[in-house]
């Protein structure tokens, strides 16, 4: 069966590295950054919903192991698997997607444990995490009252999202055109929304693509 996400995909890794989409993710990452200087990153699992490529995963790998940052990563995709990870004390990330082959490429690219799971229905224990990533993710969904619903139930108390929505703006009905199936929201509803899981918001920054936010769980 064609996979329409990995087409789009790989397409979406092409943009990315040409004007204007370089430098907007450039500052997109640049704000994450700083959501991850907020983050005390020890001794965790780190989940990234949507993960796609994985670069999430990479992200926040490159932020925590160069520098002043430097933490404590053991990965190692042959030998560990999520149970191992729980019962180890270092950092571990794990991907989730939907998409087999959206998975198949992000365990080519990245380190890691990749779960094929919808973002809906998670296969983690309640109060599994204390970081959980998912960005790009949240305009794909319908039901994002059932997404914040699984996502506070999988998180520790006093664990951080880092997501992102869809701005309404011209670079989102682009991707309407682009064929993409968008269900937009608007950051009021959205605050309204995650206020009703126990999430509350850290910090928040805009972008011309994203609107993104750091959140904790009270
Ligand atoms: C725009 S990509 C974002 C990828 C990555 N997070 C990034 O920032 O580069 C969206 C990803 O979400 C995945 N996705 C869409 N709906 C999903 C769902 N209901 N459950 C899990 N993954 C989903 C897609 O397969 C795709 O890989």
């Amino acid at each position: 069966m064609i996979d329409f996400w990995k087409i789009k995909s790989a397409l979406y890794q092409n943009f990315r590295q040409v004007f204007p989409f370089k430098q907007i993710l450039r500052q997109e990452n640049q704000s994450f950054i700083r959501f991850f200087d907020k983050i005390n990153l020890v001794s965790e699992l780190v989940l990234d919903i949507g993960t796609g490529h994985g670069n999430g995963l990479q992200l926040i790998k490159s932020h925590f192991t160069s520098g002043q940052n430097r933490t404590n990563f053991t990965l190692d995709n042959e030998k560990k698997d999520f149970i191992d990870a729980k019962n180890n004390k270092n950092v571990y990330l794990i991907g989730v997607d939907r998409s087999a082959s959206m998975l198949k490429s992000a365990r080519n690219i990245q380190t890691g444990v990749f779960v094929q799971a919808d973002a809906l229905v998670l296969p983690f224990k309640d109060e599994s995490f204390s970081i959980i990533l998912a960005i790009g993710l949240v305009e794909y969904l319908k039901n994002k009252r059932l997404f914040l619903k699984e996502i506070s139930r999988i998180l520790k108390s006093g664990g951080k999202v880092i997501l992102t929505i869809s701005p309404m703006n011209l670079f989102s009905f682009f991707r309407f055109f682009y064929g993409l199936r968008l269900f937009l929201i608007s950051s009021k509803s959205f605050e309204i929304l995650i206020d009703q899981f126990n999430l509350k918001i850290q910090n928040k920054s805009k972008t011309v693509m994203q609107i993104q936010y750091l959140l904790y769980k009270v």
